[in-house]
């Protein structure tokens, strides 16, 4: 054995001992899923060194991949190259066999939210943060939600909840009303606050639901300031009549759900933000795109130029809407969100979608209650709080649905769980890279290895898992966030405080030719009639 293998080894063995410390002192331990888990005295740092080698992986990049090195140093890659030398005092992770990719950013994801009544969702920043690491996700964006409408209120609420965070994370903001006071708001969210991104719900009728007008105020306002436009894209006046006719039939369970809120009504909400987006010129991103209805309105819209991007969630690509029917009321009560997850057919069309470019990123929509929580729902479906898990679970199963089933290559993955997303919230190469300079937040990945999905296993709070027993090939081996070990041996060890919080410039690359095009618009429009006043 050479010197350099010999250091290898025992970097390894110590990082696991340290790892396994870590593990049995309960004051410094991951802390269970379930007991105690908050911001004190829990997930105290062991096994992080500020300086990591990584050797011999398949280092894999949006449009390039290689076998080499990586060296991390204070949380920043500084070197990609093959047969890096490194002195001593350095944790060596050998990657051989395995592919080492940007870690996951989850465009889409509700912590410590409060919604449909319920106090807040399951996991809060740290917990939820944890689950996503062990998952290889090392940033997420969250939604605001503004306080009484007012965002600056919000947004000061989500900067004291996310003060746990164990990684790195930005903001979009939600937009529920509209008056000056709205509009100056975006302006500083955008030039101060780090904010280049604003959603509006076109459903959730009497809660967070904006119509036409305010979609046209806020759509003009965003390409303003160089924000993305986001749109929950589904009819709320018609899901409202569909929530009536279904209790008036009698179906008060969750299938209720799905039925009162069909696919029709989620394509006609994203034609119409489409079209609106379009008369405004602005580019627009649809969340969760859940069936075959509103992908078709996205490809026609990519077809014709328009600047739209379609983010699928992973509930939507690899479920189907059977669950809903379970006869059990907690069972099928964990898989109601909204949109709905469809009948069999547009899970496959939406992996499709997703292989030929026609959609984007894959987002997770991680919105988790727990069984009490959707039990608030028993005799009436429209009570049952909207929202399934996912944030920790994504990296696997687009791996296992869409990479070994041949659908797309590695480097595609590592674009449509990482890259894109950095690229759309304009924070790449920092974000959703494996390059000199870019942030260290890494993941290991062996794609010989299997993982099996369990509620008794994961690290989220919730007592549920809608993707419980699923079993697949390809395992996050190693994650790192921020230049930390954080996952490792399938031991987590995580720090409250050690995320940042990521600012997002606004004019992403969406935002190229908008000019130009509202120019070609101008000189298009024919020239008014020159009309004289009668004189008579
Ligand atoms: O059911 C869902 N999707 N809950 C989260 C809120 C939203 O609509 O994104
Ligand atoms: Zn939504
Ligand atoms: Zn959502």
């Amino acid at each position: 054995m050479d010197s350099l293998a010999l250091h290898c080894l025992s970097a390894l063995l110590l990082l696991i001992i340290a790892t396994s410390a870590a593990a049995s002192d309960p004051t410094n331990q991951f802390c269970d899923a379930r007991i105690g888990y908050g911001d004190s005295g829990c997930g105290v740092s062991g096994a992080s060194s500020s300086k990591i080698l990584i050797k011999g992986g398949t280092v894999v990049n949006a449009h390039h991949q290689e076998i080499a090195d990586v060296y991390v140093e204070d949380g920043i890659i500084v070197a990609v190259r093959p047969n890096i030398k490194v002195g001593d005092d350095i944790t060596v992770l050998d990657a051989t066999g395995k592919f080492v990719m940007p870690g996951g950013i989850d465009p889409h994801t509700h912590l410590e939210m409060e919604f449909m009544g319920i106090d807040q969702t399951i996991d809060d920043f740290f917990s939820g943060q944890a689950a996503a690491l062990a998952g290889g996700t090392t940033m997420h964006i969250d939604f605001v939600i503004p306080v009484g409408g007012s965002l600056t209120a919000g947004f000061e609420a989500y900067e004291k909840k996310a003060k746990k965070s164990a990684m790195d994370y930005g903001f979009h903001v939600a937009i529920t009303k509209w008056d000056d006071t709205v509009s100056k708001e975006m302006e500083i969210m955008v030039n101060e606050k780090g904010i280049n991104s604003f959603k509006f719900f076109m459903a959730y009728k009497g809660i967070l639901m904006v119509n036409d007008e305010l979609l046209l105020e806020g759509f003009k306002k965003c390409k303003s300031l160089g924000a993305l436009a986001m749109v929950h894209a589904e009819n709320g006046d018609a899901v409202f009549e569909g929530q009536k006719r279904m209790i008036e039939l009698g179906i008060t369970g969750p299938e209720g759900h799905a039925l009162s809120r069909p696919a029709v009504l989620e394509g006609e909400a994203t034609a119409r933000a489409i079209r609106l987006a379009a008369f405004v010129n602005t580019p627009l991103y649809v969340v969760h795109v859940m069936s075959i209805d509103a992908m078709e309105e996205i490809a026609k819209a990519r077809k014709s130029g328009q600047k739209v991007i379609g983010e699928p969630v992973v509930s939507g690509l690899v479920l189907d809407d059977s669950g809903l029917w379970d006869t059990d009321f907690v069972t099928a009560a964990k898989y109601v969100m909204s949109p709905p997850i469809r009948a069999a057919g547009h899970d496959k069309a939406l992996q499709a979608a997703l292989s030929r470019g026609i959609l984007q990123l894959v987002g997770t929509d991680h919105c988790a209650f727990n069984s009490t929580q959707k039990s608030l729902g028993i005799d009436d479906f429209r009570k049952i709080p909207n929202g399934v898990n996912g944030i920790e679970e994504r990296m696997h199963l687009v791996w296992d649905t869409m990479v070994e089933s041949g659908q797309i290559s590695v480097s595609d993955y590592v674009r449509i769980t990482s890259t894109e997303c950095a690229r759309i919230f304009n924070i790449y190469p920092r974000k959703g890279a494996i390059l000199a300079g870019s942030d260290a937040d890494i993941i290991i990945l062996n794609p010989n290895s299997s993982f099996e999905i369990s509620a008794n296993t994961h690290h989220s709070r919730t007592d549920t898992n809608i993707y419980e027993g699923r079993r697949g090939k390809g395992k996050v081996e190693v994650t790192i966030a921020g230049g930390r070990i954080v996952w490792v041996n399938n031991e987590l060890t995580v720090t409250p405080g050690s995320g940042k919080y990521v600012k997002m410039p606004p004019f992403s690359y969406l935002f190229e030719g908008i000019d130009k095009t509202d120019a070609i618009y101008l000189s298009s429009l024919r020239a008014p009639a020159k009309r004289y006043r009668s004189t008579e």
